[in-house]
């Protein structure tokens, strides 16, 4: 057999196990939060830390008890974009030594909105 074909075909068997592992992955693992309810968001990127209802059962997350009074939609949208600079202005995180990872740049703006109404609702009835 020709060298070259076999190096061909070892190569394009290579590519093909190479794109079956890929997609078996869901594509790279990229999400669409675009048609994401906030509930949905929530679950795939804070309930790890927060807990589903908000209580952080397994305390990685802040418990958002009695948190409520500190937020609205605006700061919670501005918060989940950059946790650290807010944190330094909200009394009850301010002197902290935990922090929070910033949401995934490929979040729309809409899909954060029905994400920050999710936490507002969970908030409101750990008030
Ligand atoms: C890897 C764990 C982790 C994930 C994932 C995570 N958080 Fe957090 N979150 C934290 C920690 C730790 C804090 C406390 C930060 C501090 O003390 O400054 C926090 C704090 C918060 C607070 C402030 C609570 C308070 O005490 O007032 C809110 C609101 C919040 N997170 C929302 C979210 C949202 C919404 C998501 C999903 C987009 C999310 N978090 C994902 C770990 C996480």
């Amino acid at each position: 057999m020709k060298p070259l074909l076999v190096t061909f075909g070892i190569l394009g068997l290579l590519l093909a196990i190479t794109a079956g592992a890929f997609m078996a992955m869901g594509g790279g693992g990229a999400v669409d939060y675009s048609t994401m309810t906030g509930a949905e968001v929530y679950g795939k990127l804070c309930s790890q830390c927060h807990g589903g209802r908000g209580t952080a059962p397994n305390g990685s997350g802040n418990s958002y008890v009695g948190k409520r009074d500190y937020w609205d939609k605006e700061s919670l949208l501005t918060y989940i974009a950059d946790p650290r600079s807010v944190k330094k202005k909200m009394p009850h995180l301010a002197r902290s030594k935990r922090a929070m990872n910033p949401i995934p740049r490929s979040v729309p703006t809409a899909a954060r909105e029905r994400l920050v109404d999710h936490v507002i609702q969970l908030m409101d009835a750990l008030k």
